[in-house]
């Protein structure tokens, strides 16, 4: 009796920082998503701050999209507005990123996996924690990340007027009548699997599959609802890879079309 008493309080006693009975490599997951972050956080401030060379012939770097102003073609309302500060610098892809970078950060996937891997905070199942209490996202700041929702209904929009500069990289410039013909180009195809990664990564998220079920989250009796939500329901459950494949399609896509445009790569024409 005593014995178990003693095993009991063995089971219960608080595992230090970093402590576990884990053999298998635990950290590896963290680690990689630290890593494959930090990365792309790297690359795309960098490429966001540059406001030069994300166009190329009809393609238009993702980074970039909408390109409210700007000095390319793609602008919908021109040029850099004349009363923008001078000591502030300036770039089409500043005015439009914290939507696709708000979408991303309140992602209930990237906040498990960068709470983990940024914070340690938790390091791992049963691995000993670092703080001993546990409030939740109830308060300032965390409750922000419940504008996830409202993140998705911008993103929602993004993916459409991606979709349509897709539409645009098939019509390129004629140079010896001027005239826009169609075509594609393996720059059409990136962009093209870019939206589609961008799309069903933005279509499984979890709060369209709330938003479709309801406050029970259940599906609707509605047909059209029924279908939606049980498609949403199946591509929800890979959620975490439409994550990553279109973090990295996003990052090559921008790559490619500076490269690009800075000559070093050759975009060759299928049609
Ligand atoms: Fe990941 Fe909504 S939960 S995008």
């Amino acid at each position: 009796m005593e014995d178990d008493s003693v095993g009991h309080v063995e089971i219960l006693k608080r595992r230090s920082f970093g402590e576990t009975r884990r053999r298998d490599a635990w950290w590896g997951q963290p680690v990689a998503v630290f890593l494959g972050l930090s990365a792309f956080i790297v690359y795309s401030t960098w490429a966001a701050f540059q406001g030069v060379e994300y166009t190329f012939g009809p393609y238009l770097s993702p980074f970039y999209a909408p390109e409210l102003f700007g000095d390319s073609p793609h602008s919908w309302f021109g040029p850099k507005p004349g009363l923008w500060p001078s000591w502030m610098p300036f770039s089409p892809a500043l005015l439009i990123l914290w939507a696709p970078g708000g979408f991303r950060f309140t992602c209930y996937y990237y906040r498990g996996a960068y709470y983990k891997a940024f914070a340690a905070d938790p390091l791992a199942c049963t691995v000993g924690e670092g703080r001993k209490s546990y409030r939740g996202e109830g308060s300032f700041p965390f409750i922000l990340q419940n504008l996830h929702r409202y993140f998705l209904y911008i993103a929602l929009v993004f993916i459409a007027l991606l979709a349509f500069d897709v539409w645009k990289a098939m019509w390129f410039t004629d140079p010896a009548t001027g005239q826009a013909a169609f075509g594609i180009g393996v720059g059409t195809l990136v962009l093209l699997t870019n939206v589609i990664l961008l799309g069903t990564y933005t279509l499984s998220c979890h709060s369209l599959r709330h938003l479709l079920g309801g406050r029970r989250d259940e599906a609707s009796k509605a047909a059209a609802a029924f279908v939606a939500y049980r498609c949403v329901s199946c591509i929800n459950r890979r959620h975490m890879l439409w994550a990553w494949m279109s973090l990295c399609s996003v990052g090559f896509s921008d790559l490619y079309v500076r490269l690009c445009a800075k000559g070093i790569w050759v975009d060759w024409r299928i049609l």
